[in-house]
């Protein structure tokens, strides 16, 4: 099995990502079929399932053996080591309602030498803005490199977070915010991991965590913010899962994690 060179896979990425994105910006606000999935607040439209076919015909017309793993239900094992991860539209209940905050999310994982993600691509088409990584390489907007903000003090820096759709897991969200905000600067609730995860990597948020993302939630995310230094884990410090994701700039990271630990933020039974 060979491993394909990262920059094939991040151009392949980044045209799907913006094939998609420019698809989904265009049938914005023109009659949206919205349906809902796992609960009443869990939103998809006719446009998540465009970008998702969009994008999977975009990787299979060059890559045609590939893994594909998508929200919208895209999946298929593949035989050629690499496993894309797919959220056509991650902040979809922000694209219903003509909010800002709604991105394209894109990574491939390699099984070789040991897996990983590989390249992650989250593109935001209403700010133009394109998130890139490549592993062990670095992380970009728009062509910059970009590294989390420095300095900050936990009472002043602002935290992003997110809400799951499930009830009871929002329960012992509620409990463990009602810890974390009085030790912070302020909260933030954007409505999209993705994006969220970048925004670390960019230092337009000092951190974000979550409980119940999928791994098509945070899979290009996090490899940008990590890429670009921040720290991106659970709260053990290994790899992030669907239990907890937890991504810092290193000036707050030690502080904020004994907050969250303190609070049992990763007390909780959820599947992986
Ligand atoms: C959601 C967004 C949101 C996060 C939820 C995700 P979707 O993804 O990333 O910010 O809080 O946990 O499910 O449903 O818009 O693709
Ligand atoms: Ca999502
Ligand atoms: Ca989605």
């Amino acid at each position: 099995m060979v491993v394909p060179p990262s920059d094939a896979l991040l151009e392949l990425a980044t045209r799907a990502a913006r094939r998609a994105g420019d698809h989904a910006l265009q049938a914005a606000g023109k009659g949206l079929a919205i349906e809902t999935k796992s609960s009443a607040n869990d939103f998809v439209t006719q446009v998540d399932q465009e970008c998702e076919r969009l994008i999977v015909d975009s990787l299979l017309a060059e890559r045609p053996h590939d893994g594909l793993a998508g929200e919208e239900g895209a999946a298929t094992p593949g035989t050629t080591g690499v496993t894309w991860h797919i959220d056509p539209i991650d902040g979809t209940t922000n694209y219903v309602y003509g909010q800002p905050g709604w991105a394209v999310s894109i990574a491939a994982e390699v099984e070789f030498p040991e897996g990983h993600m590989a390249v992650g691509v989250v593109f935001d088409p209403r700010h133009d803005e394109l998130f890139t990584a490549v592993h062990g390489v670095g992380a970009w907007c728009n062509g910059e490199a970009i590294a989390p903000r420095s300095g900050a003090q936990l009472t002043s820096a602002v935290i992003a977070t997110g809400f799951s759709y499930d009830a009871d897991i929002r329960r012992h969200q509620a409990a463990v915010l009602a810890d974390v905000l009085p030790a912070v600067g302020n909260i933030r609730r954007f409505g999209s991991a993705a994006v969220d995860l970048c925004w670390v990597g960019l230092g337009r948020v000092d951190a974000y965590y979550e409980t119940g993302l999928n791994l098509w939630d945070r899979a290009a995310g996090g490899l940008i913010a990590a890429e670009a230094g921040a720290l991106v884990h659970d709260l053990h410090h290994r790899e992030p899962t669907r239990r907890f994701t937890f991504a810092a700039s290193p000036a707050i990271h030690d502080q904020l994690r004994a907050v969250l630990v303190a609070a049992g933020a990763d007390r909780i039974e959820i599947a992986e």
